[in-house]
Formats: structure tokens, sequence, C-alpha cells
């Protein structure tokens, strides 16, 4: 964790105010939040003053950004002073931010720690040459590829002593860099390549998606042998068997009631299976006749349909 400090005052600009342009952009923040609470819009009008100034927020602009939110001075900067995103002094042409949390600390941050230090000098210092600054942060959250930089707006994963100088000599160089991988590696899979979700069959509808097909050829299938089915007479069509859906859904097979029980009708509380000798049971061996319900032949809570 690195001591967030401002800069020494011999650095510090004497004023700060934000171009027309940006005062412009920074109402249109404000105006996003609900009458009270704008000072949610700090964070970005704290990032839009640091553009400004080239990189840094300065004591001035942090000033400024509290005045425009009517926020006390110390609400702003304990937010400056938290959030790493906001340099507190100068940086250099290249901002280097180099990931030091535990994931990167074991898989060799250490070694590019010390890289930074002999190449561009102490933490939080500007090169000679201006090109170089950097500081030590926390996660960046591409803990899979440590160790990693980010630089500018850029991160610079799976690096390695040699790799790690390079790139700055590149970098210094202005020569074209490549971003990401440093190792070729694509995003985060695994060293060696991928080894997951390879089957081209789950890419061709063979596998995935084929229940779909087998369920519509089972409801074909019933479909027709329904439409082949005679009818009973004075029935409209409804299911052939018991616990089948409604007319034109498809046939679920049920289970065979054990002896002495019988099928309940549908929605019945107790199940598929009910004593044989309870009044619901005989509803399903007399239907059509309404024996045992003290229903009629026809009636519509009979069951028939
Ligand atoms: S620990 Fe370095 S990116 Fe997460």
């Amino acid at each position: 964790m690195s001591v967030r400090r401002l800069a020494a005052e011999a650095v510090q600009p004497k004023e700060f105010a934000f171009t027309a342009q940006n005062v412009d952009w920074a109402k249109s923040q404000i105006a996003k939040y609900p009458p009270g609470r704008q000072a949610s819009a700090v964070i970005p009008l704290l990032w839009k003053a640091q553009e400004q100034v080239g990189g840094w927020t300065p004591r001035k602009a942090i000033e400024e950004v509290a005045a425009m939110l009517d926020l006390p001075y110390i609400r702003v900067m304990e937010i400056a002073t938290f959030y790493t995103m906001f340099n507190l002094g100068p940086i250099g042409r290249n901002h280097v931010q180099l990931c030091g949390t535990v994931p990167c600390h074991v898989c060799g941050a250490l070694e590019l720690k010390k890289i930074c230090e002999e190449r561009i000098g102490p933490q939080g210092t500007v090169s000679a040459d201006g090109k170089f600054s950097w500081i030590e942060v926390e996660c960046l959250g591409a803990c899979c590829n440590a160790p990693m930089v980010q630089i500018n707006h850029d991160y610079y994963e799976d690096l390695e002593p040699a790799s790690f100088g390079k790139l700055l000599d590149d970098l210094a160089a202005g020569r074209p860099v490549k971003t990401g991988s440093q190792t070729g590696r694509n995003c985060s899979e695994a060293l060696g390549g991928g080894t997951t979700l390879k089957d081209s069959s789950l890419y061709d509808g063979s596998r995935v998606g084929a229940w779909k097909a087998r369920f519509e050829e089972a409801a074909a299938k019933d479909s027709a042998g329904k439409d082949a089915t005679p009818k009973a007479s004075g029935e409209s069509g409804g299911p052939a068997v018991p616990g089948s859906g409604r007319q034109g859904e498809p046939h679920i097979p049920q289970p065979a009631a054990p002896k002495g029980l019988a099928v309940a009708p549908a929605g019945s509380p107790a199940g598929n299976a009910v004593p044989a000798d309870e009044p619901g049971a005989k509803d399903i061996a007399g239907q059509g006749s309404g024996e045992g319900t003290g229903k009629k032949p026809g009636d519509p809570s009979s069951g028939k349909r």
C-alpha cells in the first residue's frame, strides 16, 4: 500500500479553474443526480480536473471540485487521496501502475518493482527524461494474468522481467507495443491453451438443443397417434389415458397405480393415487357415467373435456 499525500507545495499550481467546456460538462454530470445528491458527481469531476491538468490532481483542483459540489474540502480530499486513479503529483508520459497485491506478488511482481526502481526511480517520482513514473497499487482485477501493470489506460499482463524491460524500452523509444498478455495467451485461458468446451459437437446442434428436437418429435408422434384413435361416443377427443394433458398437449405417461389404489383425478391434493374405496378414485374408473362422484355425464367438472 502506498502512502497517499498531496504533492509538495513547490509543484502545486497557484490557481485552478475548469475551462468553459469542462464547466458545461461538469454541469451535465451534476444534473444526472437528484437535488441534494450532487456529491455523487465528485469522482467524474475529479477525473476531469486531473485530465485538464495533464494527469494529476493538484490541491486547487480538489478545492474547486468541493466548491462546485458545495461539499467540505475534506470530503473531496479524502476521496482524491483514497483512490490511486487520482495521481497526487506530476506523472511521466508513461505512468506505470504496478499491481503489488498477493496474486501478482507471488507471480513475480517484486522483480518488476525492482525494475521500476532501477529504471524509473523512486516510487511517485518522474524519470529524468520525463518519460516514466510509477506507483504500486492494489489489485487491478487481472489476477488471472499476474503479474501485470497498467500503463496509462492499458493493461500489460503475464509479465516477466525480460518482457517488462522490453516493454519499457519500446515505450521509451516510441515503438508500438502489444497490450494484454505478453506471452500470447488468449485473454485469461489456461496456460497452454483452452482445455474445456472444445468438443465441436457442442456447437453443431447435435448435443446442445438436441433435447428440444426429441421433445418435438415425441409430441408430433403423440399427436399423430391421437388423431388416429377413434373417439368415444359423446366425447370431444380428450385424453385417452389418465394423466394425459389437455387435448393437443403431449402425453406424459403415468406410473401404474399399486394394487388397492386407483389413479386420482388431475388436481387431486393426494397426488395421482388414492385408495380405491375413496370417492375420487372411482371418478376415473367411472368416467362417462358419473359413478361415485354424484356428477352426471357431461358435467364440466367431472374431468371430461
Ligand atoms: S492481484 Fe494483481 S491484478 Fe489482481
